[in-house]
This record gives structure tokens, C-alpha cells and sequence, in this order.
């Protein structure tokens, strides 16, 4: 199994899918990278941390040449990125999007036949207005070396930080489409998963951030009245990677105790 990014979400379904398998845990930071390996060793998992960059092709390939090592790859979890609060328009749009694309292509060309991957997007994507047939496309199918140089994704036409998160994430789904046909080809399945407020350390930093009020008030007042934890999204994984979900492709499932939801038509309408 290959792990990207060593945060709550990313371990949590790691310790619910990865029984018995070699896990390498990939992270820009090395310090999370060996916490986590240490958490999963000390019960019972067998991982190895490495330090790596999702938003670097190379170190992808990298991480990749020394998973083979172990085996074949069956399963891949992405649960590596930055959040509006913790980064510039750029750095979001090199890590959330095109780094998720390009770990997607990659790692699509050697998953093993029958092998099941998920990747984080987030409700974010989902509260921003539909950007039609053609722009969807494109975020779908531009080559990942292009894709930084669409329009839709120049500074000037992206006001701010979150924006950049929601374009990036809204990519994630549409990538996770069209790859699921190439994994598909090698019998192999790829989901997307869009998580609402879920208590990690990314999501402390934003109810620390300037949008922090906003936050809670989601939260407060969605249907649910309370923020997930990165358990719940591990229940939702645990479909999508096994059997159970063997129907289930090229999707994405929105987990947020129903923020969305009441953001269209509740209370937490703008
Ligand atoms: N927590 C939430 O409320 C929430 C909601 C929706 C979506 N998400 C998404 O879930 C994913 C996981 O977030 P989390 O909440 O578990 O956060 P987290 O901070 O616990 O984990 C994220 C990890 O990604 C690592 N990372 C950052 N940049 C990287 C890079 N370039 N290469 C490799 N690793 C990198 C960080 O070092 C960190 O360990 C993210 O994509 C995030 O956008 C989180």
C-alpha cells in the first residue's frame, strides 16, 4: 500500500485497509511521516516512512520505484495536502492539484489488477458553482504537464487562497473520472472521497485562520451539528477498497454531516 501524506485522514484509513501489507508512507514531512509509522508499528501494521513531495513527478516516482520493491501495489490512499489557510494560491494549486493528478497517472500505470485506490478531495469543491462542459473537461483530461497553464487556473482569474483549494479539489474529482478508465484497463478501481469539517490538524489551522468563524458556524448548523472525525471517513474507504464497492468507480462521495447540503438549501446559506 502506498499512503501520501501522514495526517489523520490518511491514517486512519491506512490502519482500517492495511492488515497484513508492506505500507510506505509518503509525506513532505518527515517528522509526520515516522509519528505515524511509529503509531501504526507500535499496533501491529508493518510501514515504512519516507520523505517525499506529491507536487515533484519525481519523487512520486520515487516513492513508487521503492514501493515495487516489496511487491506488486494493490492499494493506493492520497491523503496529502495543503489547506487555504496553510498555503499561497500556488502551493495549493502544485500540491492539491496538479501533485494529485500526477500521483493518480503514476501510480494508474502499475496498479495491480484487482487494486483499489482513494483520494481526498473535499466538500469545499462542492460548494462552488458548477463551471461547465468545457472547463470541466479540460480539468479531466489536459495532460497533468499542461494542466497548470489552463486559463481557468491563472493567478489573475483565482481570487483567493480558497478558490485555489475549491478549483483544486473540484480537479480532483474530474481527474479521478477520467483515470478510473485507465484503471479500469487494468482492472483496478479509483475513487474520490469529499470530506466536510474533520477534526486533524489542517482543520485546527482553519478554525485558527481568517475563516475560522465560518467554520464553526458550518459545522454548528449543518444537519449533523458537529464536525466528523477521520474515522467516519475511514468507513466510508473501507466501501469503497473492498469488495464491497467493487461496483464503485470513478466516483465521489461526499461525507460533510450534510454542511452542503444546508450551504444550498438551509441555514448556512450565504
Ligand atoms: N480535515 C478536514 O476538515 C478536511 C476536509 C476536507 C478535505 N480534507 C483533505 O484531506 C486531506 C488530508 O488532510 P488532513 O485533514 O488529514 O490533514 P493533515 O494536516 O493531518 O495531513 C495532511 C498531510 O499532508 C502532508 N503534506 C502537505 N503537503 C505535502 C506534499 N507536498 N507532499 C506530501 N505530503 C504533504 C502534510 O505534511 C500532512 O502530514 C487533504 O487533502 C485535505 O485537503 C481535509
Amino acid at each position: 500500500m502506498i499512503l501520501t501524506g501522514a495526517g489523520q485522514i490518511g491514517m486512519a484509513i491506512a490502519r482500517r485497509m492495511g492488515y497484513g501489507m508492506k505500507i510506505i508512507i509518503g509525506d513532505k514531512s518527515k517528522e509526520h511521516a515516522e509519528a505515524i509509522a511509529n503509531t501504526m508499528n507500535e499496533a501491529g501494521f508493518d510501514t515504512v516512512p519516507v520523505e517525499m513531495d506529491i507536487s515533484v513527478r519525481d519523487s512520486i516516482l520515487s516513492l513508487i520505484e521503492m514501493a515495487k520493491q516489496y511487491g506488486d501495489i494493490r492499494m493506493l490512499i492520497n491523503a496529502a495536502g495543503v489547506s487555504p489557510s496553510q498555503a499561497s494560491i500556488e502551493t495549493i494549486l502544485h500540491v492539491d492539484l496538479y501533485g494529485t493528478a500526477v500521483l493518480l497517472e503514476e501510480v494508474g500505470k502499475v496498479i495491480a489488477e484487482g487494486g483499489t485506490g482513494v483520494t481526498i478531495s473535499s466538500q469545499s469543491g462542492h460548494r462552488m458553482p458548477a463551471l461547465g462542459a468545457e472547463i470541466d473537461e479540460q480539468l479531466a483530461m489536459t495532460p497533468t504537464e499542461e494542466l497548470l497553464k489552463l486559463d481557468v487556473l491563472q493567478p489573475v482569474n483565482i481570487r483567493d487562497t480558497l478558490h485555489a483549494y475549491q478549483l483544486a479539489k473540484r480537479c480532483n474529482v474530474k481527474r479521478v473520472m477520467a483515470e478510473s478508465v485507465k484503471w479500469g484497463e487494468r482492472g483496478a478501481r479509483i475513487n474520490s472521497i469529499s470530506p466536510g469539517i474533520i477534526v486533524t490538524p489542517l482543520a485546527v489551522d482553519e478554525f485558527n485562520g481568517q475563516r475560522g468563524e465560518f467554520y464553526k458556524n458550518m459545522f454548528a448548523k449543518c444537519p449533523a451539528g458537529r464536525p466528523g472525525t477521520a474515522d467516519e471517513v475511514a468507513n466510508v474507504a473501507e466501501l469503497l477498497m473492498s469488495e464491497r464497492g467493487a461496483f464503485i468507480t470513478g466516483a465521489d462521495f461526499l461525507i460533510d454531516g450534510g454542511a452542503t447540503a444546508s450551504y444550498f438549501y438551509g441555514p448556512l446559506r450565504p
